[in-house]
């Protein structure tokens, strides 16, 4: 299988920055769990872009759902087979970015609003794997914000509840999911029980969904460093 610790990769040329790079080592390394037969959730962001584009160069026979519509254009552009959720039904593995690591295995995800539906096509899959370049690996969860969907019915009323919470501010960015609800980012300091404030967040009426996955939703991460080497957390 692949990504043994700390193996050299040559894919990196030209003037990418080492993270720019590292995204790349990391997201074409991810590519090498999928075989064919399989079905795939690909998801969305600047990381898991290079697995799309290495699946697309290697095009296995497999079927994928795709997590946001960027996601769905860059995977059918490069001649990869996408369905709906629904269609697929189940997937053998999701292969996703993330903002932050804890060492755990929990994540904060939605630094490109599409964490609902990132979250969906998580559970949907018999392995979770992410791709992440070493930048994002934290102690605590935190510094990045939560991202939130919420629902653009009482907006004001979801962030003084996510407030109450512990949330010292919630902001509303100006673009909306690709669902069509706004996107939230509240900022919760270190976060000390991750799993805890998933929890509660997923229990606020209008909310959506929040940008914590739980630990036990992921099989793996797959980490680039900046040297060019690639090492795996499991649990
Ligand atoms: C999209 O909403 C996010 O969850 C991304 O997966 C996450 O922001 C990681 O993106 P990058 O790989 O671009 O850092």
């Amino acid at each position: 299988m692949p990504a043994p610790a700390a193996r050299r990769d040559a894919w990196v040329v030209g003037d990418m920055t080492a993270v720019e790079a590292a995204k790349q080592i990391a997201g074409r390394n991810a590519a090498e769990y999928v075989v064919d037969g399989m079905r795939v959730g690909l998801g969305t962001g600047s990381t898991v872009h290079h697995t799309i584009v290495a699946l697309g160069e290697r095009r296995p026979d497999i079927v994928c759902t795709a997590t946001s519509l960027r996601t769905h254009e860059l995977a059918t552009s490069l001649g990869l087979t996408v369905v709906s959720p629904d269609e697929v039904g189940h997937l053998d593995i999701a292969i996703d970015g993330a903002d932050e690591v804890d060492p755990a295995l929990n994540l904060t995800k939605g630094g490109g609003a599409a964490h609902t539906r990132e979250k969906i096509v998580a559970a949907m899959a018999d392995r979770f794997i992410v791709v992440v370049d070493a930048s994002k690996l934290v102690e605590h969860l935190g510094p990045f914000g939560i991202p939130l969907e919420v629902l653009d019915f009482a907006p004001a009323v979801v962030a003084a509840s996510v407030q109450r919470l512990g949330a010292t501010s919630v902001t509303t960015r100006p673009d909306r999911s690709d669902n069509g609800n706004l996107v939230m980012d509240a900022q919760f300091g270190d976060i000390a029980d991750p799993v805890d404030l998933a929890a509660r967040l997923s229990a606020v009426p209008g909310l959506v969904e929040h940008g914590i996955f739980t630990g036990d939703m992921v099989e793996r991460v797959v980490v680039a460093h900046s040297d060019g080497t690639v090492t795996e957390r499991t649990h």
